[in-house]
Order: structure tokens, then C-alpha cells, then sequence
């Protein structure tokens, strides 16, 4: 049903055979490893075009011809610059655009179809970067069953409801307090625990963290990867090289394409052309290039400052 769209010819192109070849394997290994598994967003031939202008004669496309099967349970963080599609990819999803061409499919529920949007959005919810514009009411809890309560859903469960989802991002002890008083990290949680509590298979996550301090970033990513591990697939916006680094596949975007597409040891092996689309890698494959240059032996594949501190102390241990 989906076909894979791994590089274009800004990365990849024909000069680079070898490059060609490293991601064909990658196309091959994770195309066996989600094969089986049930997919649960589905994009097809993307398009997504926005127009503007007086006349609506400003068109500006965003998205051009995305292909992406996301395996249910999985983790995939999705990176690119500024302007590169994400969002628009992201909105996509949630049904809140829909295709100029192209089919995006949530759990086999096609988005243009207008008498599933509330199953779309419920079975994929959404969080934005900016956790004020989510927070509607002046107690938490309050705000976190503002969800269920859209859905229908019966008071006794919304109670239980709250208390899972509160329980979920560790914030059940601020259930009672107004949540502009509360720091940008524990409002994103809250934000979180709003769309937990609809009970959604599948969250998409765009840049949640790009507006929070250091500790506040390392406490939403603590608990999507707690999401993660009870079951709930992950899609991860981000701008942060090291927040994707720890998902279980990273897909980059440039100019409203696809460029690379794997694992993210094998997506940043391709240092050289990750910069060249303007994009940082991780601080730790830095760091491996580096020790690298001057003679020392660092293996490949080494993604995170945890994989580094393993490597060192293994390497201690052998001297
Ligand atoms: N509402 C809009 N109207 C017109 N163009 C838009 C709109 N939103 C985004 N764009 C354009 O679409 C492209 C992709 O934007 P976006 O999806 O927001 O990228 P990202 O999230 O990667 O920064 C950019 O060129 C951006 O300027
Ligand atoms: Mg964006």
C-alpha cells in the first residue's frame, strides 16, 4: 500500500553510488522490520499546497510527495530546518489540512473524510510547541478533562481519566493549582496529560520542547518516552539532534521531501550530508568525528552522550 521515499538526488544523488547502496540497506532493513507490524499513519504521495494572496493565486508548496508508513508502537522522531514541511506533515495527520493530493490514512481512516475527524483526532492527538495556547481553563485538572468532556465521555470515567493521565506525567500532586503559575516544562506536561487523557493510540509531538528550559525539555522527553514504553506510538518533532537520536527512527525533511529515512544510527552515519541541508548532528557523533581526526579508534554508530559513556568505560576496562 505505501512506498518508501529514502533520499532525493540533493543528498543522494547519482555521484554518490556507495551512499546510494548504505541506503538501500536502510531502506531494506527497516522496510522487513515494520512489514509485519500494523501501521497506523499511512501517507501516500503527499501533496500539500497552501494558497494565498488576494486572488488565491499565491501558491506555495510545503509538502511534495511524501510517502511514510508509521509502524503502531514505534518512535519516530522527524527533523529538518525551519520552513522544511514539518509541521504542515504534522497537520496533515491530525487532519487539520488536508491533502491537495495524496492520502494520509490514521488507522486505516481516511483524513478527508469529514465524518471521521473526531476518530482521526482522537485516535492521533496532537501537541504544539507552545504549551499557553493548549491550556483553556484555570485549574488543571480541569484542563485536562476538558478533552473527554468534547468526546462525550460519562464524568466517572473523565474522573479516572484525570487522574491517569496526571499520574501519567507525574504531575498528580498539581491537580488543584492554576497552571500559569506553573513552570513552562510542567505546563507542556500538563498540555500532555490533556491529550493522554482522550486516550489516543498515536501522539504527534511538534517541537514540544523548543520553548522550554534545559530541565524542562529533559522532563517532557522523560515522560513521551514513558508514553513511548506503555504503548503509545510516538511521532517526534523536533529540533534537538539529541531528543532524535534516542527514537527508534529519525526521518529528515528538506524542502517538503523526504531525504533520509532509518535508524538513527544508520541516518547519522550520513554526517556530511546532514550539514549540507543546513542541520546539526548529534553532539556525540560530533564528538566521534572529532576523537576520530586525531587517531583515535571510535566505532561507528555511537549516537548518544550514553552510548559514548558506555564505549569509554568498556575501553577503560580492556586497558
Ligand atoms: N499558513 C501558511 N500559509 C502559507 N505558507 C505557509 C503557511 N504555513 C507554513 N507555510 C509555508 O510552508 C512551508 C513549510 O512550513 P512548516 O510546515 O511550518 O515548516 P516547519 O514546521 O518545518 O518549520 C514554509 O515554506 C512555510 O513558509
Ligand atoms: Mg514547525
Amino acid at each position: 500500500m505505501q512506498t518508501y521515499t529514502y533520499l532525493n538526488n540533493q543528498v543522494a544523488g547519482p555521484g554518490c553510488p556507495e551512499l546510494v547502496s548504505l541506503l538501500i540497506c536502510d531502506i531494506k532493513e527497516v522496510w522487513s522490520a515494520s512489514y509485519n507490524m500494523e501501521n497506523i499513519i499511512e501517507i501516500e504521495n503527499l501533496i500539500f499546497e497552501y494558497i494565498s494572496g488576494e486572488e488565491h493565486d499565491h501558491i506555495s508548496r510545503a509538502i511534495d510527495g511524501v510517502n511514510i508508513a508509521v509502524a503502531k508502537g514505534s518512535f519516530t522522531a522527524v527533523i529538518g530546518r525551519n520552513g522544511s514541511g514539518k509541521s504542515t506533515l504534522a497537520k496533515n495527520i491530525n487532519a487539520l489540512l488536508l491533502p491537495t493530493s495524496g492520502t494520509v490514512y490514521v488507522k486505516g481512516m481516511d483524513t478527508k473524510d469529514e465524518k471521521l475527524l473526531w476518530d482521526i483526532r482522537q485516535t492521533a492527538g496532537m501537541v504544539f510547541q507552545n504549551p499557553d495556547n493548549q491550556l483553556v481553563s484555570s485549574v488543571v485538572e480541569d484542563d485536562v478533562a476538558f478533552g473527554p468532556e468534547n468526546l462525550g465521555v460519562e464524568p466517572a470515567e473523565i474522573r479516572k481519566r484525570v487522574h491517569e493521565s496526571l499520574t501519567a506525567v507525574d504531575m498528580l500532586d498539581a491537580r488543584k493549582k492554576a497552571p500559569h503559575l506553573l513552570s513552562g516544562g510542567q505546563k507542556q506536561r500538563i498540555a500532555i496529560a490533556g491529550v493522554v487523557a482522550m486516550r489516543p493510540e498515536c501522539i504527534i509531538f511538534d517541537e514540544p520542547t523548543a520553548m522550554l528550559d534545559p530541565k524542562g525539555r529533559q522532563e517532557v522527553m522523560d515522560i513521551i518516552k514513558k508514553l513511548h514504553e506503555e504503548g503509545i506510538t510516538v511521532v517526534l518533532i523536533t529540533h534537538f539532534m539529541d531528543e532524535a537520536a534516542q527514537a527508534d527512527r529519525v526521518i529528515i525533511m528538506d524542502a517538503g521531501r523526504i531525504v533520509l529515512d532509518g535508524k538513527p544510527r544508520d541516518v547519522f552515519a550520513h554526517a556530511d550530508e546532514i550539514r549540507a541541508i543546513a542541520l546539526d548532528v548529534p553532539l556525540a557523533v560530533e564528538l566521534s568525528e572529532k576523537l576520530r581526526s586525531r587517531g583515535i579508534d571510535i566505532p561507528q554508530g555511537i549516537i548518544t552522550m550514553e552510548d559514548m559513556v558506555e564505549f569509554v568505560c568498556q575501553s577503560k576496562q580492556r586497558t
